[in-house]
């Protein structure tokens, strides 16, 4: 079985072929990034229109890496949201014109479930699992149950987790995306430097707010006189989130006592960030449940996610008709 994998949700234009063995063919992504440098962060339009002009040969070299023909492709999965309508349209379009094209099965990829599904290609995990989805567009933490089934049980009341990376770099004067900029600066930092509030950490809650942190480092830079106090300044940024995330896996473990966790999992964008990682590994280690993460380069969007939930879709015998309609809000199933 070979899955070809759409993905153009945000500023990459993304295409994979996976196996049903969890072998990965081929991985293609082309990044924006250099599109929206200039902006300081993703341009809608501009995006719209690179996935437009994009698409084609993303999708044609991953099938030239797989050493594939078209016709030889099981079914095709594109993500229909969540994300900017201009690129998910496009990818979505793409994916059902192959379908109907080749008379093969079409998968609707929800972006969020691929993020979260992603670890069960590259390591064995059984359902139920914890996991924390912190990524450019979302930070939430559910109980995955199986494919279609997630229990939100908490979430970003303000920012996202990667947009208060990319806000502080910017801030700092430094280039999108912010979370590998600031990851590689704050490795020089001194973390205790700076005072930064620890939002919502005072609460039962498994919600998180990451407004007032990204405030108080936008106040913290006004006195900051030299490149090192910068430096110190981000890396206790890079701290502070991390307390919270350690502060809320806690909390969130508490909340599952009666789910019988088989792992906890971090996925999205801000999983490649090691730091974060690490202090993640160290909090779960207490309560004798593993931690995964998915490799570096597939943390960040890409074509290989969205292959690997069509495989588990496929499997289960679900598809959808080629008139479903792309979402730009298109929350986790409960
Ligand atoms: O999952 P992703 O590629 O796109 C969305 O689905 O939103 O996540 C992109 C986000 C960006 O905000 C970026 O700054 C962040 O992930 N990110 C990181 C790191 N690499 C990417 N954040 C922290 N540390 C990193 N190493
Ligand atoms: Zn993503």
């Amino acid at each position: 079985m070979y899955i070809l994998g759409i993905e153009s949700s945000c500023d990459e234009t993304a295409a994979a072929i996976v196996t049903e063995d969890r072998t990965i063919l081929s991985n293609i992504v082309y990044s924006q990034i250099n599109e929206h440098e200039f902006f300081g962060g993703v341009v809608p339009e501009v995006a719209a229109r690179s996935h437009l002009e994009k698409i084609d040969v993303v999708v044609n070299n991953a099938l030239l890496d797989a050493r594939l023909d078209i016709s030889d492709i099981t079914a095709v999965a594109g993500t229909c949201g969540p994300g900017l309508i201009g690129g998910v349209i496009v990818g979505a379009t793409f994916a059902k014109s192959i379908s109907m094209a080749m008379n093969i099965p079409f998968i609707a990829a929800n972006h969020l479930e691929a993020h979260a599904l992603s670890i069960r290609l590259t390591d064995d995990v059984d359902f139920p699992y914890l996991l924390l989805l912190a990524s450019g567009g979302h930070c939430q933490l559910c109980v995955v149950y199986s494919i279609n089934h997630f229990e939100v049980i908490g979430k970003t009341i303000d920012d996202s987790i990667g947009e208060s990376f990319d806000k502080v770099a910017k801030l700092l004067g430094w280039e999108y995306p912010g979370g590998p900029i600031i990851e590689k600066m704050s490795i020089h930092g001194n973390d205790r430097s700076f005072l930064l509030p620890h939002p919502l950490c005072s609460k039962d809650s498994c919600d998180f707010s990451f407004s007032g942190l990204k405030t108080a480092v936008r106040l913290a830079a006004t006195k900051c006189q030299t490149e090192r106090d910068k430096i110190d300044l981000c890396a206790s940024f890079q701290r502070a989130v991390t307390d919270v995330l350690v502060y809320k896996i806690n909390q969130a473990i508490k909340v599952c006592k009666t789910v019988k966790l088989s792992a906890v999992v971090i996925s999205g964008g801000v999983a490649a960030n090691k730091f974060i990682r690490i202090a993640l590994q160290n909090a779960c280690e207490p309560y004798g449940l593993r931690f995964l993460a998915p490799p570096v380069h597939l943390c960040t969007d890409n074509g290989v996610m969205i292959a690997w939930l069509g495989v588990e879709k496929f499997l289960a015998g679900q598809f959808n008709d080629l008139n479903f309609s792309p979402m730009p809000r298109w929350p986790l199933s409960s």
